[in-house]
């Protein structure tokens, strides 16, 4: 199904969006026109081309990693600076109503791709997970884990640019 992802506007239906986790419907809802207006995250949301219905968001923020919290194989790479710069998706979510039809990748990519696109440094993509199961869904994606059993994970941009 093709779905369009533009940043959230004010022509966007976000009334009857229902993820089945409350407190980040009501993020959308409540919470995500003032974080974009005060630059502390942008909201991107997808809708299908004939509808301005919200079918999922994310939010996109600049962040850092501690060095000494990514895992060696991944450290020894990088340079001895104290925290390295990633972006940092905030919040996702597909209402209930698209879930399981890969809108939740693509909108990992397209985070992605907006972070490769910055024009300031970033090493990767960065999540909290709200809990295992969306763990869970982000390892499937490619990300890792900062820790084992983490629901800190992050994908380094250049495994997006290797598949490119
Ligand atoms: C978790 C969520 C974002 C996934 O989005 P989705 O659009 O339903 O998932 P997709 O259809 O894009 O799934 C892509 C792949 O991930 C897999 N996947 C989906 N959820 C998964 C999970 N919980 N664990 C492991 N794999 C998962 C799918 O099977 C699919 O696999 P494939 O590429 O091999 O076919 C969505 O279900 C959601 O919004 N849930 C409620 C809110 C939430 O938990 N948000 C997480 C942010 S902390």
């Amino acid at each position: 199904m093709p779905f369009i992802i533009e940043a959230l506007a004010s022509r966007h239906d976000r009334k009857g969006f229902s993820c089945g986790v409350p407190p980040l419907d009501r993020y959308l809802k409540e919470q995500a026109g003032q974080d974009i207006k005060r630059r502390a995250a942008l909201c991107y949301i997808a809708h299908e081309p004939e509808s301005d219905r919200i079918a999922g968001y994310y939010t996109l923020s600049a962040g850092d990693v501690a060095l000494q919290d990514i895992p060696d194989d991944v450290a020894r790479r990088l340079p001895r600076y104290p925290v390295v710069p990633v972006a940092r998706v905030g919040r996702l979510a597909i209402d209930t109503e698209f879930q399981g039809k890969r809108l939740g990748a693509a909108m990992l990519w397209d985070a992605a791709q907006k972070a490769m696109r910055a024009e300031l440094g970033v090493f990767a993509l960065a999540v909290d997970a709200k809990d295992e199961q969306a763990a869970a869904f982000y390892r499937h994606s490619g990300f890792i884990a900062l820790q084992p059993n983490s629901l800190r994970l992050f994908l380094p941009l250049q495994t997006i640019a290797s598949l490119r």
